[in-house]
C-alpha cells in the first residue's frame, strides 16, 4: 500500500497527464513547410511515399538509396508536387563512410537539417534461421549500425534546429515472430539504442526528439512479395502509413504505432515497461555526467 501511494499513483497520474497533453497537439501540414528533411530508403515503398508527402507540404528533401534511376524519378516527382527543393545522393548503407559523408553533403545541400528519417533496410526473406552469420552481420550493419552512424553525424545540425530523429521499425522490433530472427534482432536493437538515447537527451536537455515507428504489415511491393502465401494478415496502405510517420515526427511523439488493426496500438503501450523505466531513472545520480 505504501508502495502504491509513493510510486504507482503518481506514475499513473503522470501517464494520464502525458496522454492528455500529447493527444491535444494537432498536426498541421504547415509544420513541415520549409523544413529540411532527409529520408533514407526513399527510392520505393514507404520511403518514397514519405518523400511525396513532404514535397506536398513544401519541405526541402534529400533522398538516398542505392538505385540512382529510381531516386531520379522520385526527385522529379517531388519537385512537381511542390517541394521547396529536392535532391538525391545514391549509395549503399553497407558502407559507413558513405553514411557519414551523406549526412554532411545533405546538410550542405539544404543549409541545415530539421528531421532525419531513417527507413532503409537490406533485403529480407522469411525463413528459419540456418546459421548464416554473414547475413546476421550484414543485416545488423545496414538496419542498425548505419542508423547509429547517420544519427551521430546528424546530431550537431539537429541540435541547432531543435530537430527530430525518426526511426522506422516494425512489430518484429517489439515482439517475437518466427522466420525473421536477424531482422527482428536489428529492429529490437533500434529500440534499445534510440530509446536509451532519448532518455539521455531528456537528462542532458538536448532538444532533439526521437520517434520510434512500430509498423504492422504495409502493402509495399517488397513486403507483399515476402509474405504472400505465408502470413495471412490484411496489409495497411503505404501512403497513410507514410503520413502517420511524418505526423508523429512533427509532433515529437516518442512512438508511432501503425497497423491495420486498431487494437495493436493499445496492446503495444506496455505500461509495465514505462513504469519500470520511470522507477529506475529515479535511482540514478547523473550529476557527474552533466556539465553545467
Ligand atoms: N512493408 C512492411 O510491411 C513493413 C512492416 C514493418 C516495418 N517496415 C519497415 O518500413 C521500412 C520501409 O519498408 P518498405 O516495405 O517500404 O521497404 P522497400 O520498399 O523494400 O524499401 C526499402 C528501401 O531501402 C533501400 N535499400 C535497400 N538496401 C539498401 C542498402 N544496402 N543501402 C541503402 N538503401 C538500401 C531500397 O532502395 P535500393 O534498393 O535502391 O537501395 C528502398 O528504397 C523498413 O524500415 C521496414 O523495416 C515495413
Ligand atoms: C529551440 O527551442 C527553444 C525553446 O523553445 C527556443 O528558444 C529556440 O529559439 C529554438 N531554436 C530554434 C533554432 O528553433
Ligand atoms: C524543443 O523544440 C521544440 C521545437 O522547436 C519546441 O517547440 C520546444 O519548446 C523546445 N523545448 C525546449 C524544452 O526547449
Amino acid at each position: 500500500m505504501a508502495f502504491m501511494k509513493k510510486y504507482l499513483l503518481p506514475t499513473l497520474g503522470l501517464f494520464l497527464a502525458y496522454y492528455y497533453y500529447s493527444a491535444n497537439k494537432e498536426f498541421r501540414p504547415e509544420m513541415l513547410q520549409g523544413k529540411k528533411v532527409i529520408v533514407t530508403g526513399a527510392s520505393k515503398g514507404i520511403g518514397k511515399e514519405m518523400a511525396y508527402h513532404l514535397a506536398r507540404m513544401g519541405a526541402h528533401v534529400v533522398l538516398t538509396a542505392r538505385s540512382k534511376e529510381r531516386l531520379q524519378k522520385v526527385v522529379s516527382h517531388c519537385l512537381e508536387l511542390g517541394a521547396a527543393s529536392a535532391h538525391y545522393i545514391a549509395g549503399t548503407m553497407e558502407d559507413m563512410t558513405f553514411a557519414e559523408q551523406f549526412v554532411t553533403k545533405a546538410g550542405e545541400l539544404m543549409g541545415g537539417l530539421d528531421m532525419l528519417i531513417l527507413n532503409h533496410i537490406t533485403k529480407n526473406s522469411l525463413n528459419f534461421f540456418q546459421n548464416d552469420i554473414h547475413y546476421v552481420r550484414k543485416i545488423m550493419e545496414v538496419n542498425f549500425l548505419s542508423y547509429v552512424v547517420l544519427s551521430a553525424a546528424a546530431l550537431p545540425m539537429l541540435k541547432q534546429h531543435n530537430g527530430s530523429i525518426v526511426i522506422v521499425s516494425s512489430m518484429a522490433g517489439k515482439l517475437a515472430q518466427p522466420l525473421v530472427a536477424p531482422y527482428s534482432a536489428s529492429k529490437f536493437a533500434l529500440d534499445g539504442f534510440f530509446s536509451s538515447i532519448r532518455k539521455e537527451h531528456s537528462i542532458a536537455k538536448v532538444n532533439v526528439s526521437i520517434t520510434l515507428c512500430v509498423l504492422g504489415l504495409i502493402n509495399t511491393d517488397t513486403a507483399m512479395g515476402a509474405v504472400t502465401g505465408i502470413i495471412n494478415l490484411p496489409a495497411a496502405p503505404k501512403e497513410e502509413c507514410a503520413l502517420e510517420i511524418i505526423k508523429g515526427g512533427a509532433l515529437r511523439q516518442e512512438e508511432v504505432h501503425y497497423d491495420s488493426s486498431p487494437w495493436t496500438s493499445l496492446l503495444l503501450e506496455n505500461p509495465g515497461r514505462r513504469i519500470l523505466e520511470f522507477l529506475y531513472l529515479r535511482k540514478y545520480d547523473m550529476d557527474k555526467f552533466i556539465n553545467n
